[in-house]
């Protein structure tokens, strides 16, 4: 079968496709053919040797995949051949085949494509846990969403319409604000940080109730600005590049909160919790709340493109790799 791997922590461009042998089944185990894998901003981050977490070479990214069940362990009785699932496993699911643990697997919705699948874990729980489990958000407050035409922005869209929220989003691009609009976003802004605020007050003259900011860099500041009384901004991540310095003076300023979302971290040490998240998200999927869209896919020959693409800004929406067959 063949695998992405890198064999040194540096750059995405030494990424390789290699044939290698398959992983044998254990115990407690069930094999995958993976038809898909998401693109995350972490699995670059492995593999750059930016992330918390350092694996040593080689080693495969891929942190979540929806695939077929081909072979189950003596002791598992959860699944059935065939059964469509998706798994977020950290690494190893750039490629063809897996083995992981049956209590990682979840079964996909009836109707979900497996692209739409592989692509929704990172993205969906991230929103649903920042928005519902920390902003505590209510029926009928105002968002603000960061980078609205993309993964986790997206997401924090729909899931912010499924809880009653009315949604201001930002994109740069045409595409990416018909991809916010198309998420439930009423209005959609530019980005510029340096008009983002009177833009934003423009639009929601009472101010912001919570800000969802998977952007970081020069866009926190003027949209924590945005917050009115009482008003939180969820810190999710850095796709812009620096980690910003806040004056905590706009943080005392109308009571306003900082928030953490670590939802990955969270994830791993409370697996029953996380499991119990993505039930609810695939409920959400099935009574029609939420409705995750088609990613741009990528064969997984062109993984260096792909998470360039990622990287630079170019992807509206997610990104998947897809495997042959
Ligand atoms: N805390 C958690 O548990 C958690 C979970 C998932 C992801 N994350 C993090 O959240 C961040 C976003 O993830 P994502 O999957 O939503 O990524 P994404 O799909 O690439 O979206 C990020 C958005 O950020 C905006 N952006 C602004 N400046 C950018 C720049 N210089 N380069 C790239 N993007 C830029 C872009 O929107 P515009 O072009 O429209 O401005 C882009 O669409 C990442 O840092 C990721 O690691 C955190």
């Amino acid at each position: 079968m063949r695998v992405v791997r890198c064999t040194e922590v540096g750059e995405i461009t030494d990424l390789v496709v290699e044939e290698v042998e398959p992983p044998t089944l254990r115990s407690g185990s069930v094999r995958l053919k993976v038809e898909a894998a998401g693109l995350n901003y972490v699995d670059a981050l492995f593999v750059q040797g930016r992330y918390q977490i350092k694996p040593i070479p080689p080693f495969t990214p891929g942190s979540e995949i929806a695939g077929r069940i081909t072979e189950i362990a003596d002791d598992v009785e959860s699944f059935a051949l065939g059964d469509r699932v998706v798994a977020s496993i950290g690494l190893g699911g750039f490629a063809e085949e897996v083995v992981i643990s049956a209590s990682q697997a979840t079964l996909v919705p009836e109707g979900l494509s497996a692209h739409a699948a592989a692509t929704l874990t990172q993205s969906f729980c991230t929103a649903l846990y920042g928005l519902q489990r920390r902003a505590s958000l209510a029926q009928g407050e105002t968002v603000l969403v960061l980078g609205g035409g993309g993964g986790v922005g997206h997401a924090a869209i729909q899931v912010a319409v499924a809880m009653g929220a009315h949604v201001i989003a930002t994109a740069s691009t045409p595409a990416k604000a018909t991809h916010a609009a198309a998420a439930g976003a009423t209005v959609v802004l530019d980005p510029n940080p340096a008009h983002l605020k009177d833009a934003v007050r423009a639009v929601a003259p009472d101010g912001i109730d919570v800000v969802v900011d998977p952007v970081g860099d020069a866009a926190t500041e003027p949209a924590l600005r945005t917050l009115r009384e009482g008003g939180r901004l969820l810190i999710i991540g850095f796709a812009g590049g620096e980690i910003p310095a806040i004056p905590t003076n706009l943080v005392l300023l109308r009571n306003r909160s900082l928030i953490g979302v670590d939802w990955g971290a969270w994830g791993m040490t409370h697996p029953d919790a996380q499991a119990a998240l993505l039930v609810e998200v695939f409920a959400m999927i099935n009574d029609g709340r939420l409705n995750p869209p088609e990613p741009t896919c990528y064969p997984l020959e062109q993984v260096i493109d792909a998470l360039h693409d990622l990287l630079g800004r170019q992807v509206t929406g997610k990104a998947a790799l897809v495997m042959p067959g």
